[in-house]
């Protein structure tokens, strides 16, 4: 078998285009959608995730900002920008850039963000809303794979799903949206034994571990769709994802490459979150 190709960059210009329109509805009433991020330090991988953010902004008419804080910001400076954000009601989205710097709790931050305005969909009650399965704003990584599954007409229900990854930002979420689509769901993790025995059963891999080209043929079963969520700076500059796309693609029935897979869906569903709060705020 040879996959065919999830292309993340395709189907996000797609629904960009639609938020596009949604949003000049919203200009139309006088509400212009606004996002403002918060970079803290000189991460340059966070940098140029948080540039990505605003020009996708711009390009579908969502008004953003960056606030860019020094390195060595107190988690109180941090938490009072906040809770400024929280209360200024042109703003509808608010993101704190992660990692943060190790003088700031990230939990107190995640917090502290008025969840109507938690577009990442980090605080714990849009957590505790996913898993119960209630209207809310859904972790933008998660989301984004789920919305590549949909438009190949993948089914999800009934499905092996094996997530490789429990962070709280990609691993653990992509489980519970893949649950409550009827998946049924493995964690496999550092922790796990004879973790190939188990990714061999998967009708759908999630991989997200951190680390380049760790899976390949040898990790799959025939026909299995395999969502790479790695995004690594190799030596030479080139991005790589968890994958070993040629490998695994002669196996595979789909799979999404890197770059142009799950990166692009992660800044829309942001877009769609920053366009959804505004919409609610509207109401
Ligand atoms: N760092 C890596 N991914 C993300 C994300 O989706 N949201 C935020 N806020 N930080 C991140």
């Amino acid at each position: 078998m040879v996959a065919k190709v999830i292309n993340g960059k395709e189907l996000s210009m797609e629904l960009k285009k639609e938020i596009k329109r949604e949003v000049e509805n919203l200009h139309q009433q006088n509400v212009i959608p606004h996002l403002t991020v918060i970079l803290v330090g000189n991460n340059p991988a966070s940098r140029s995730y948080v540039n990505g953010k605003k020009r996708a902004s711009e390009e579908v008419g969502i008004s953003s900002e960056i606030i860019e804080l020094s390195e060595s910001v107190s988690e109180k400076e941090l938490l009072d920008i906040i809770h400024q954000l929280n209360n200024n009601e042109r703003v509808h989205g608010i993101l704190v850039q992660l990692p943060l710097p190790e003088q700031i709790n990230v939990q107190h931050v995640i917090e502290s963000i008025d969840p109507k305005k938690d577009v990442d969909g980090f605080h714990p009650v849009n957590i505790g809303r996913m898993m119960t399965g209630q209207d809310t704003f859904l972790p933008c990584t998660p989301y984004g794979i789920i919305k590549m599954l949909q438009s190949k007409n993948i089914t999800i229900e009934g499905k092996h799903a094996v997530v490789l990854g429990r962070s709280n930002i990609v691993g653990k979420p992509v489980g519970q949206l893949l649950l409550n689509e009827h998946a049924t769901v493995t964690y496999c993790h550092s922790k796990t034994k004879s973790v190939t025995e188990i990714t061999k059963q998967a009708d759908i891999l999630v991989v997200a571990i951190g680390r380049p080209n760790a899976i390949n043929k040898e990790h799959i079963k025939e026909g299995a769709v395999v969502i790479d969520v790695g995004i690594n700076r190799l030596e030479d500059g080139r991005l790589t994802g968890d994958v070993d796309f040629e490998s695994a693609a002669e196996l595979a029935s789909y799979i999404t490459p890197v770059p142009r897979g799950v990166g692009p869906m992660t800044i829309t569903m942001l877009l769609h979150n920053t366009l959804k709060a505004a919409k609610e705020m509207v109401i």
